[in-house]
């Protein structure tokens, strides 16, 4: 090679190195540290209890068009998430692709429709080979499956933990290796930790890069679990939470598991196990006591047939109100007797919100003298669900709470 052609390929060496570093320097960062991306609890629709596999880029466009035209949007609930059973499996660059049939489109146009209406797009996968329905998850693939979620414009990833070793060790390190990625992939996604509080996510989500933590095995659309088959049910769900309340601080929210509210029994797999629907008291317990628990809100019936008795209950700003509060605490439980539960929670603006839930079968009495919870002035007090001040120089409350009723007062 002469002296010349010697520069030549020196200098066609040199080029290719800069542009490949620049390429590389440009290449985006997400730019929210992982502690910020969910401020307050994450509210949205999934797709799981009602359609299970039975989801398609049109279920998902009338899904979006059915929450910005039932005020849903603007009460609040933001995310769309496609849960399990999307996945068409790998392409031959391993690039992990969604079902052609369910998703002609792919989900980039998804997402760009959903985004064009105000919403986020939610994605599911899973920290093994294979997710909990058996399909392609993203084991070995964190990187480029976060870098594929990014691309396709995804807000939010629910990340479960079927055919994963049990150890909280290996979880953990899972988990982290799904949270690094998603921060290397260039956009700010949210990650849900679903391990079903089986190795206590609440006291690592935030150290491995998660912002919402599982605390139960999946809901049915049940008052609570009479068959013993492993279903749980709302009242379930709020006795394995309450004693975690303390683990729940700004960005590290507890994933109570779907709302079943307007399930009415017709859903998928929220019907199995027991499953056969609950009342509309039942129902708006389940909002209270969410919303107590400063849980994350995901609806799963089908909001293209809303009834009054849905709206009435999803649409709640009150109570709504009290899940985005910005001082971020989950409600304390300070009673726990056999047939009812006391809990309170002190919001931002000073004032305290208290559920009475009568965890019997039967209507009772109850009274609950403020003192007795911390809380020594006199208040006014705000029905929560009648939308009404129901006293003024108050020291207590009593009255009836119909079974499985919770009533949400606002003390100030
Ligand atoms: C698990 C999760 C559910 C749902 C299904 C999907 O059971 O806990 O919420 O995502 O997997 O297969």
């Amino acid at each position: 090679m002469t002296l010349n052609n010697m520069r030549r390929v020196f200098f066609f060496i040199a080029v290719v190195a800069m542009m490949a570093t620049s390429a590389f320097a440009q290449q985006p960062t997400a730019t929210t540290e992982r502690g910020k991306l969910a401020p307050t609890p994450p509210m949205g629709w999934m797709t799981w209890n009602m359609f299970k596999g039975d989801i398609s880029e049109q279920l998902i466009k009338e899904t979006a068009d059915a929450m910005v035209e039932s005020g849903l949007r603007d009460a609040g609930y933001k995310y769309v998430f496609i849960d399990d059973l999307w996945q068409g499996g790998r392409d031959n660059r391993n690039n992990i692709i969604p079902d052609p049939k369910k998703f002609p489109n792919g989900i980039k146009a998804l997402a760009d429709y959903v985004h064009s209406k105000g919403l986020k797009l939610g994605i599911y996968s899973d920290a093994a080979q294979l997710t909990c329905g058996g399909c392609t998850a993203s084991y070995g693939f964190e990187e480029q499956d976060a870098r594929t979620f990014a691309s396709w414009g995804v807000d939010y990833l629910k990340y479960d933990y079927c055919n994963a070793p049990e150890d909280s060790a290996t979880a953990r390190l899972r988990y982290k290796t799904m949270a690094d990625a998603l921060s290397k992939s260039g956009r700010d996604i949210v990650l849900g930790i679903c391990e079903w509080g089986q190795r206590n996510g609440e006291e690592w989500c935030e150290h491995v890069g998660g912002q919402l933590w599982r605390t139960s095995s999946d809901v049915r659309d049940m008052w609570k679990d009479i068959v013993n088959q492993g279903g749980v049910g709302i009242l379930d769900i709020i006795n394995v939470t309450a004693p975690l309340s303390k683990q729940v601080r700004h960005g590290q929210w507890p994933d109570m598991d779907m709302l079943v509210v307007g399930l009415n029994g017709k859903g998928g797999p929220s019907s199995d196990l027991g499953g056969v629907g609950c009342t509309y008291t039942e129902y708006q317990t389940q909002m209270s006591m969410w919303c107590m628990m400063s849980s994350v809100l995901a609806l799963s019936n089908d909001l293209r047939h809303l009834t009054p008795e849905d709206k009435r209950i999803l649409l709640n700003k009150e109570i709504i109100a009290i899940d985005q509060d910005p001082l971020g605490k989950a409600a304390e439980r300070v009673v726990n007797e056999a047939g009812h539960q006391v809990f309170v929670r002190p919001l931002a603006n000073g004032s305290h919100a208290v559920a009475i839930l009568n965890s019997g079968d039967k209507a009772q009495r109850l009274s609950v003298s403020f003192k007795q919870l911390g809380l020594t002035g006199k208040y006014t007090v705000r029905d929560v669900w009648q939308h009404r001040d129901i006293a003024s120089g108050a020291t207590k409350w009593g009255g009836k709470v119909q079974a499985h009723e919770t009533k949400v007062f606002v003390l100030r």
